[in-house]
């Protein structure tokens, strides 16, 4: 059973649906998400979208603190489009039927971020992603070309390499024709064969015991990639959010969102010491990454199971106004932020590498783009602003639509692919084996890959990874394709590129800090 269309986008977070939604008016779209439409990282985002829009403020000012965050490794001309290109996307998703707060004179209420020298954050309260991802996700369903396959799970880029013929990593002929699709409900694997594939699939975080991110983000899209032998890059770049909610039995961790901090929240250690001043003058309103390379070092060096955001001498009207979400999940844990200290742990968050792509969106692999948390675009460098990352979701699938739009009409899809091949493989008797692996990589990568690294730690994480590796591709090889399978096959292959580039990288830089290297950024000695 083989389908064709003109558009495949696999995801549908803000990327993929603003994709689908450009163009959708030119051809036919097939749209996959692997649960629900819904489930996305973008429904989780919080904080915001960064744009300029306040009369104070200016392109180049957005521009120079996305690249001293990005600690001299951003595509400066990535960063200049993205940042210039901002307010019309935004505009775009106030058309498709987002809303962002605005003051009582119409204005947008904008909020300010750790290293944004401006207030420039357009918010919907404390829930800005399920706001996007509401009003997109309502379009895309009633869009009459775009065809929605929801608990549809996509396994592997359909390339050259499925004719039997040769493809090589570097070599600029090879061609993506569509995707095998798995079908969760009924275990059938199918083709869909597209003249263009958007590959929108998001971040990691599931590589890390503790993770703001769904489920549903282990890496799918950048293994997939790689596998096709397409370029992935900076893959060491792991965000961790300082602030998640202590509260172990949550999957994912809560988020309590930056903005708290820009709101005058200050962090505590258990004994309610403030303690950030001793890492950085700027104290709870340093960058994200020294605050989590600081929380850790608390936690270690104390031997605590989390520090204290400590947000009540704020006022309390307007707290439970700016964060009513926050507000209400704390209260269902048995914390009132308004009167008790929150208790928080970092948390791993964003993946600033992935599949590398051109300012069109375009990755190494023709007729395959890919947008949002999945690429590598050169706008985040080696650590990323807080809220640029929905922003370069939406701006990178604007320009890929466009480059789809001029040229999709040109690529034949070939006539012979074939079925997916089920052949010499079973049910898996044991799922053990499948969920036993995957938490012992959550734990390799959260114990030896994480906020602080080292050579040594990450020889021992490459060493245990190939075991894992050889048993999965053992079970892979004869087992029937599932879900847990699939992602736990994707995430050991994230895992690897993680590992490898961190090796490469004999400097500490950005958010890859090593004990083996000083942190020009980071003088604290760990
Ligand atoms: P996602 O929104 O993650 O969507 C991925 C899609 O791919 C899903 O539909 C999924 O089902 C699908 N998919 C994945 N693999 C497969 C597969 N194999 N087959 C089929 N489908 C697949 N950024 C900001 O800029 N501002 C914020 O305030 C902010 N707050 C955040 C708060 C939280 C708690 C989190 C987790 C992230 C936050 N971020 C924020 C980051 C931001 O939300 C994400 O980077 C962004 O939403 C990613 O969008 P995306 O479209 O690339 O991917
Ligand atoms: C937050 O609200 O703290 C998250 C913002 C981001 O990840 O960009």
């Amino acid at each position: 059973m083989k389908r064709e269309v003109d558009f495949l986008v696999i995801g549908s977070g803000l990327a993929g649906l603003s994709f689908a939604l450009k163009v959708a008016p030119y051809g036919k779209v097939c749209l996959v998400s692997k649960t629900t439409l819904e489930e996305t990282n973008t429904r989780y985002a919080q904080g915001g979208i960064a744009a300029v829009f306040d009369a104070g403020d200016s392109y180049e000012k957005h521009i120079t603190d996305t690249l001293i965050a990005g600690d001299g490794l951003c595509d400066e001309m990535a960063v200049r489009m993205v940042v210039r290109e901002a307010p019309e996307q935004i505009r775009q998703l106030i058309d498709w039927g987002a809303q962002f707060d605005r003051a009582g004179d119409g204005t947008f209420d904008l909020a300010r971020e750790g290293g944004h020298s401006e207030h420039r954050i357009l918010h919907h309260k404390d829930n800005t992603g399920f706001e996007i991802q509401r009003a997109l996700s309502d379009m895309a369903r009633r869009h009459p070309n775009i065809e929605t396959l929801e608990n549809h799970f996509a396994v592997d880029v359909i390339t050259q390499h499925h004719l039997g013929r040769l493809v090589k990593r570097y070599h600029p002929d090879i061609e993506c024709y569509g995707a095998y699709l798995l079908d969760i409900k009924t275990n059938k694997t199918f083709a869909v064969l597209s003249r263009v594939t958007m590959m929108a699939t998001g971040g990691t975080g599931n590589l890390y015991t503790t993770t703001t991110n769904p489920r549903i983000a282990t890496g799918d899209g950048i293994a997939m990639v790689y596998r096709a032998k397409g370029i992935i890059d900076n893959m060491e770049f792991i965000q961790f959010h300082p602030t998640s909610l202590y509260h172990p039995s949550d999957k994912p961790s809560y988020l309590i969102s930056e903005a708290m901090r820009g709101f005058g929240a200050v962090l505590r250690t258990v004994d309610g010491r403030e303690f950030m001043y001793k890492y950085d003058k700027r104290g709870s309103l340093a960058p994200r990454d020294v605050v989590a390379r600081a929380i850790d070092n608390e936690m270690k060096v104390r031997g605590d199971e989390h520090v204290y955001l400590d947000a009540t001498a704020t006022s309390h009207d307007a707290l439970k106004d700016h964060f009513p979400n926050i507000y209400e999940k704390c209260l269902r844990t048995g914390v009132d932020i308004t009167k008790d200290y929150i208790p928080v742990i970092p948390a791993a968050h964003y993946q600033c590498g992935g599949i590398r792509v051109d300012m069109h969106g375009h990755s190494s692999i023709n007729r395959l783009y890919a947008a949002g948390e999945t690429t590598c675009t050169g706008l985040h460098g080696a650590n990323r602003l807080a809220s640029n990352s929905l922003l370069e979701a939406v701006v990178y699938a604007n320009n890929a639509a466009k480059d789809a739009i001029e040229h999709f009409k040109e690529y034949i899809i070939p006539e012979n692919i074939p079925e997916w091949n089920t052949e010499g493989t079973a049910h898996p008797e044991e799922m053990v084996l499948i969920t036993q692996n995957y938490k012992e990589l959550q734990q390799i990568m959260s114990n030896y890959v994480g906020i602080v690294r080292s050579n040594l730690r990450l020889k021992r994480a490459m060493d245990r990874l190939q075991i894992i590796y050889d048993e999965t591709e053992t079970l892979y090889a004869k087992t029937t394709l599932s879900l847990q399978l699939c992602e736990l096959r994707n995430i050991i292959n994230a895992a690897y590129l993680v590992i490898k580039s961190a090796q490469a990288r004999h400097e500490s830089i950005g958010l890859h800090y090593t004990i083996d290297y000083q942190h020009s950024k980071f003088p604290y000695q760990l």
